[in-house]
């Protein structure tokens, strides 16, 4: 798709929205801006830092070179589980760095020095290279080649001046791969990094199975790893109250009516239970029912958040949450995470998760004997 398709696409569905708006009483639509607002804000934690970090020096690779040997700055790669927070923190970061921006170059023409390829599933190097040419706006032919549209892929690059490639769902190249396959993204991937007359840079964003396959030879002294790990079960309740509160107090500008100290926030109120395992009950809950995952635990909140604007309230409650889970995993009430006595023993059947990256990484851990995952552990 052009930029010129792009742009008048976006102001025809910007009209379309206003046409809706225009048909909605005002206080819905005051509802639906207040909820748009809270969807808007990012919440910076300790691994953007990190990231930022690694995508400055991905810059500083471009403009200072290392010659005569492998990078490590060329490929900067996103690793986490699914719900972590990698695609938004990506956007995020990428929106702030200056040489990242687009810009009008001599010729007049409005260069994006940042494309995104969403990568197909199932995938082949074939279509990961389509994936590529239409995100450059780019349609080819049918029956193109898989080293034609590499090739093509990298000209264009060129053309439209690219120097940086975001690849997310990066893991889709290589998951089904053959060994040939693999081999082919491993060389394409970099190939498009050294290129002499205009090398780029790979920012790859994935769930495990990017990591394993980043650490083959071809690129393991051209990347970077910034990983986004699952939130540590036992010593993390603070982050997890920390959010609660920036997301409901801050954001929302609302009150929380939870019971986020001992003895926890769904047992009866005369229940004085002082086994100190049952404090910040709730916030176990809220980890829980997220499978300890940074971005699921923002959008669990969110929605909860959503609940009570809608219901016209200026408080969230345990009910709230309740709802929202219900809602994400259409799981029976016994079965609530937020609500169920043995919650613990409860698998969290969210949305939010996908089952092929549990499938997968459960699968590879028994190929090397070991178990599978656990609450909280990431496997690498
Ligand atoms: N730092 C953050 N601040 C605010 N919201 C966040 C942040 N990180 C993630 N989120 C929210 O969490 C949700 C999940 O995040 P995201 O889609 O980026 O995860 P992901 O790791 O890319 O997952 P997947 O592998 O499934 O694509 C999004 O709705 C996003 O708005
Ligand atoms: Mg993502």
């Amino acid at each position: 798709m052009t930029q010129f398709q792009k742009d008048y696409d976006a102001k025809r569905s910007q009209a379309a929205i206003d046409r809706v708006r225009g048909l909605i009483g005002d206080n819905r639509l005051a509802l639906a801006d207040r909820i748009a607002e809270l969807y808007d804000k990012y919440i910076p934690l300790d691994r953007d830092v990190l990231l930022r970090e690694a995508l400055m020096a991905s810059v500083a690779s471009l403009t200072t070179p290392i010659t005569g040997k492998p990078d490590k700055r060329r490929i900067v790669a996103v690793c986490g589980r699914s719900g972590a927070g990698k695609t938004t923190a990506v956007a995020k970061h990428v929106e702030n760095i200056k040489a990242m921006q687009s810009y009008i170059d001599d010729d007049g023409v409005e260069v994006h020095p940042v494309i995104f390829i969403d990568n197909p599933s199932p995938s082949t190097p074939r279509l990961a290279a389509i994936a590529g040419l239409e995100a450059l706006g780019h349609e080819p032919r049918d029956e193109i080649r898989e080293n034609e549209a590499w090739r093509l892929f990298r000209r264009l690059l060129k053309v439209h001046k690219v120097r940086w490639v975001v690849i997310d769902e990066a893991q889709h190249a290589i998951e089904e791969a053959t060994i040939r396959e693999a081999k082919v993204i491993g060389n394409a991937f970099k190939t498009l990094t050294q290129m002499r007359d205009w090398p780029v840079r790979l920012i790859l964003i994935g769930v495990p199975p990017l990591a394993s396959f980043l650490a083959r030879k071809q690129l393991y002294n051209r990347r970077t790893v910034v990983p986004f790990d699952s939130i540590d079960a036992d010593g993390s309740t603070e982050v997890i109250r920390s959010v609660l509160e920036t997301i409901v107090r801050e954001h929302a500008r609302m009150e929380i009516r939870i019971d986020l100290e001992e003895p926890g926030a769904s047992r009866a109120e005369d229940d004085d239970d002082p086994d100190p395992k049952k404090k910040y009950e709730f916030l176990k809950r809220l980890m829980h029912a997220c499978d300890a995952e940074f971005g699921s635990v923002v959008q669990m909140i969110r929605a909860a958040v959503e609940v009570a604007i809608l219901a016209e309230r200026e408080h969230v409650t345990v009910e709230d949450f309740m709802k929202t889970y219900a809602s994400f995993s259409g799981c029976r009430p016994s079965k609530n995470v937020f609500k169920a006595d043995n919650w613990e023993e409860l698998e969290p059947s969210t949305a939010l998760l996908r089952d092929d990256d549990r499938a997968w990484e459960e699968a590879r851990l028994k190929s090397k004997g070991k178990s599978a995952t656990k609450y909280g552990v990431r496997p690498q």
